[in-house]
């Protein structure tokens, strides 16, 4: 089984994100906010952890981007670097190190291990057929060719991955093949690459995966590597024919660099050791130390590399820990569709920003209670805006806020002295007690969502306290026991205060300066481990701060505001589709005078049996009355198109479509909003059979 002693350091991973673009919410709900929150509870409860992470700046997207806009891969890396890196810490993302795969240290510690492996001969040399657009003279790989899947069949599959099936490529797998660059064809030319064997690793990761993880890894990941091993692990190229990455640093490899994917996640090594020089510390421990867990937060797309090649790498190299767990989420959609930063369609974190200024927590908290963990979720404003009103103002804003204003307002401020404890009081104090360790349960099983909500059920838990305590009623009749209900209510309000800082550091931080907890010295200042262990939080005779809200209300016309812009999006994508349809390859006036287009005249029109789009038209044609069917039935009902002038196309070939004859074809365009239209002559047209040219 699993290593069952709590191990005593603890190595914490986020995905490097690609700098070809800026993050956006799905990045944050799949992975960093959960790591994020990972690395505050391991650091709460005092384990040695770091977080590491870096920006990954040799993919594939980057030198194609900057073809597209005319610069240099360095102006896109510097570019998108700094957004990314500023916007994690703009989100309260608490890396110990954000390093970037272009710093030098990365480079040396790529090459060495590259060269490591290559001195073992762990790899194998070969040459082999690869695909070379000649028009754009590159070899293409991975993002520079699309082809059919051959897998599922779906034919936007890139070369090294279909993001339909899921399954990993290569590029001379397609069916197909397409370049990227140019659109071409490509041909297969001979060039040397060096392979990690990886089929050489199979009963490795039979063992350390099938036998020593199905019952600790998520389902999802499990179930992938499962079946990843069980189709057959191949010999995988480590090294490309790229002019942009880490040339490989052996003889002979001109104008070769090592494959993306097995230099960035040698970037989070490179990274502890960016970290361990600038805190004065030794990075190895926290890569070599068996007493280490190892973590890497990733998204579903990612598993492969995390769980099958880079550990192959890492076995290989000998000297290294393997991950404890990889717990990889799914995907984020947005308003119902994927989201797509070509398409625009997502909320970018440095736009959600100016929109909602200081309410990171806010969007940390939606994402994570409705994180995608088990299977890909939806983020809808209208939820954000209901979980936002419902649970974080009406929940947890509203009990800090009472407690807050009821201790000003009855002792100036000043935490009273409690009388007896009721068996109320007394059941509320153990419940929150025992907080730390339900959140520990969860969180220990990467169950965010669940942990967020026990969070809040801890607020709901005050609130009722509250609720049927009624203090401010009772502070006319009964001021002594108003006393201890606050109290115990302020006790509370400091458990939320220390248990909220991994998911709400922004709120915890504030809650924590209106409870002024600066001023409880050395032992009493509350953690996460003061909660379970301290019968006092917080004392009688501390003085707490003014109220401030934590929360406040999001309005139907600010998540209205969102809509439209995303409605814009929308039709903007719209019209670019089309605006885009390429003009066709240039006809002869003889193959134009070929077409015999006539007015005509509908008839009868009726739906096909069984059909949804189809409807079965009779057509007056001047020439005869046929039967013509026609793709129309989603934009049209039948009784209304009877009588209609239109263009027909009378010389076509005639087909067989659902066992009926059609004898023509009716001219179509779509209007802005998609619905089909006819391509109508003039009412006053003259009589049907009239030629059109
Ligand atoms: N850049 C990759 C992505 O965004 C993730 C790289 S993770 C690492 O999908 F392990 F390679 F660093
Ligand atoms: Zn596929």
């Amino acid at each position: 089984m699993t290593q069952t002693a709590t191990p005593s350091r603890y190595t914490l991973t986020a995905a490097l994100p690609y700098t070809n673009g800026p993050i956006h919410i799905g990045h944050l709900a799949g992975v960093y906010v959960p790591a994020d929150i990972y690395a505050r509870f391991l650091r709460g409860i005092g384990k040695d952890v770091i977080f590491i992470c870096g920006s990954d700046e040799h993919g594939v997207a980057i030198p194609m981007k900057a073809k597209k806009e005319g610069v240099s891969p360095q102006v896109i890396i510097d570019k998108y670097h700094g957004i990314i890196k500023q916007a994690f810490s703009d989100f309260g993302i608490s890396f110990d190190n954000y390093s970037r795969t272009s710093a030098a240290v990365h480079h040396e510690t790529a090459s060495d291990f590259f060269k490591k492996l290559y001195e073992q001969d762990d790899f194998i040399e070969e040459v082999t057929e690869q695909l070379y657009d000649s028009e754009a003279h590159q070899f293409l790989a991975d993002r520079f060719v699309t082809g059919t899947c051959p897998k599922c069949g779906y034919e936007e599959a890139y070369g090294d991955q279909c993001e339909n099936c899921g399954s990993s490529l290569n590029a001379t797998d397609l069916i197909n093949p397409k370049s990227t660059l140019s659109g071409s064809t490509p041909t297969l030319k001979r060039t040397k690459h060096w392979f990690l064997p990886l089929d050489r690793y199979e009963s490795f990761l039979k063992e350390w995966i099938i036998e020593g993880h199905q019952s600790d890894w998520k389902p999802n990941v499990y179930g992938q590597c499962k079946s990843w091993i069980d189709d057959g692990l191949k010999p995988r190229a480590v090294t490309r024919d790229l002019d942009w990455g880490i040339p490989v640093p052996v003889a002979d490899a001109e104008g070769k660099v090592l494959y993306v994917w097995f230099d960035a996640p040698i970037g989070y090594i490179s990274s502890t050791k960016e970290w361990a020089e600038r805190e004065e510390k030794d990075w190895e421990p926290y890569w070599k130390d068996e007493n280490t867990r190892l973590l890497h937060f990733i998204g579903k797309d990612n598993i492969v590399f995390h769980c099958i090649i880079f550990p192959s790498m890492l076995k290989a190299h000998g000297d290294y820990v393997l991950p404890q767990n990889v717990p990889a989420n799914e995907f984020l959609n947005l308003e119902g569709n994927k989201l797509s930063t070509s398409k625009n369609w997502a909320v970018w974190l440095h736009e959600y920003l100016e929109e909602f200024p200081d309410m990171q927590d806010v969007l940390r908290y939606v994402l994570t209670a409705n994180a995608p963990e088990t299977k890909d979720n939806d983020f809808t404003w209208k939820d954000f805006q209901a979980r936002n009103n419902n649970e974080l103002v009406a929940i947890f804003g509203n009990f800090i806020n009472r407690v807050v204003v009821l201790t000003h307002k009855y002792y100036g401020g000043i935490i009273p002295e409690p009388n007896t404890l009721s068996e109320v009081d007394q059941q509320v104090l153990d419940a929150l007690k025992g907080y730390p360790e339900t959140l520990a349960n969860s969180l220990n099983r990467y169950r965010f969502r669940e942990a967020s909500q026990e969070l809040l059920n801890l607020a709901r838990l005050g609130n009722k306290y509250l609720a049927d305590a009624e203090p401010w009623k009772l502070i006319k009749t009964d001021e002594e026991r108003v006393k201890t209900i606050m109290y115990v209510a302020l006790q509370l309000a400091a458990g939320l205060a220390a248990l909220s800082e991994p998911f709400l550091p922004f709120t915890s931080k504030k809650l924590k300066q209106i409870l002024n907890t600066k001023k409880l010295s050395g032992e009493a200042e509350i953690s996460w481990n003061s909660v379970s262990s301290q019968d006092v939080l917080i004392p009688s005779g501390h003085q707490i701060n003014p109220a401030e809200l934590l929360f406040r209300k999001i309005e139907d016309a600010e998540i209205q505001k969102q809509l439209d812009k995303l409605e814009a999006t929308k039709q903007a994508n719209a019209q670019m589709e089309k605006s885009v349809t390429p003009q066709k390859e240039t006809i002869t006036f003889d193959d134009f005078t070929k077409l015999d287009l006539r007015v005509g005249t509908i008839l009868e029109a009726e739906k096909m049996p069984k059909a949804n789009k189809l409807l079965v038209l009779k057509v007056d044609t001047g020439i005869d009355t046929r039967t013509i069917v026609s793709g129309i039935a989603e934009s049209f009902k039948p009784e209304e198109i009877v009588g209609k002038k239109v263009t027909v196309l009378v010389n076509l070939a005639p087909r067989k479509l659902r066992g009926v004859e059609s004898e023509g074809m009716i001219l179509m365009t779509e209007n802005a909003e998609g619905k089909l239209v006819f391509v109508n002559p003039d009412e006053e047209t003259p009589e049907n059979g009239a030629t059109i040219n």
